[in-house]
């Protein structure tokens, strides 16, 4: 019961500009430091996240963590996600989430993340993601992974160029987002585009080193 490909995991350290970098399942405990970020980046979260019903202040509350830290356990267990905290200097900084994983003849999934203010611009999003998509694809067997993304969020597409995926098309009015249906650039790599992995490629581009 509650083993999978991949699952649990605990990635890094890598060493960035904005600090040293693990990668780790969510715990319970995270809840005041989740909500403490949430709620105080309200303004450069909302833009990009998916609208969810209720309010920010509400659904980003301490207490909203138990609620979303089971369900990310269920969803793992279940071997349909892969939820990750990013913390820096061990510090919660922000999240990576492996979701919508379909196993069988597609082994595809999507990556989404967030960090907040406080860590942003220093690569922790480069770096996190890399450590993920390596850990997909070498040890939780999946072939392909796509990100979508708004066209106007320029860093996000940053991060995704910086790291390889490739721009695949643009999907019409494809998310709620912000309280609107929103276009989206869809991004992906499989396997075959990074055969030695992304870590090992930041690390010789200096972006990013091991401890
Ligand atoms: N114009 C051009 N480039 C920019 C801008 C800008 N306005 N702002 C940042 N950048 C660049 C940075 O310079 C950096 O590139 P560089 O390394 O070449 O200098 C890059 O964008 C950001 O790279 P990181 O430092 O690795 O990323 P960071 O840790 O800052 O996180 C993120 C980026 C995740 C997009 C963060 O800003 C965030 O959480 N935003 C709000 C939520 C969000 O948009 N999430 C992504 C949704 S899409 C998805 O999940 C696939």
């Amino acid at each position: 019961m509650g083993r999978h490909p991949g699952w649990p995991a605990r990635l890094g350290p890598l060493q960035v500009a904005a600090g040293l970098l693990e990668v780790r399942k969510p715990r319970l405990s995270d809840a005041s430091a989740w909500s403490r970020v949430r709620r105080r980046d309200r303004r450069h979260l909302e833009t990009w996240e998916p609208t969810t019903p209720g309010d920010w202040e509400t659904n980003n509350a301490a207490l909203a963590w138990p609620g979303q830290w089971s369900t990310l356990r269920a969803l793992a267990r279940r071997g349909m996600s892969l939820p990750f905290v990013i913390t820096v200097d061990g510090q919660l900084a922000g999240q990576v989430t492996v979701g919508n994983v379909v196993r069988g003849s597609l082994c595809s999934a999507w990556i989404g993340y967030w960090v907040g203010t406080h860590a942003v611009g220093g690569g922790v999003a480069t770096a996190a993601a890399a450590l993920v998509v390596d850990h997909c694809f070498f040890y939780a067997g999946l072939h392909r992974l796509e990100a979508t993304v708004r066209p106007e969020n320029t860093p996000s597409i940053r991060v995704l160029t910086k790291l390889g995926f490739r721009e695949e098309g643009l999907f019409r009015r494809y998310l709620d987002v912000a309280g609107m249906w929103r276009d989206h650039l869809c991004f992906a790599l499989t396997t075959e585009d990074i055969p030695s992995g992304l870590v090992g490629r930041l690390v010789a581009e200096g972006r990013a080193s091991h401890v």
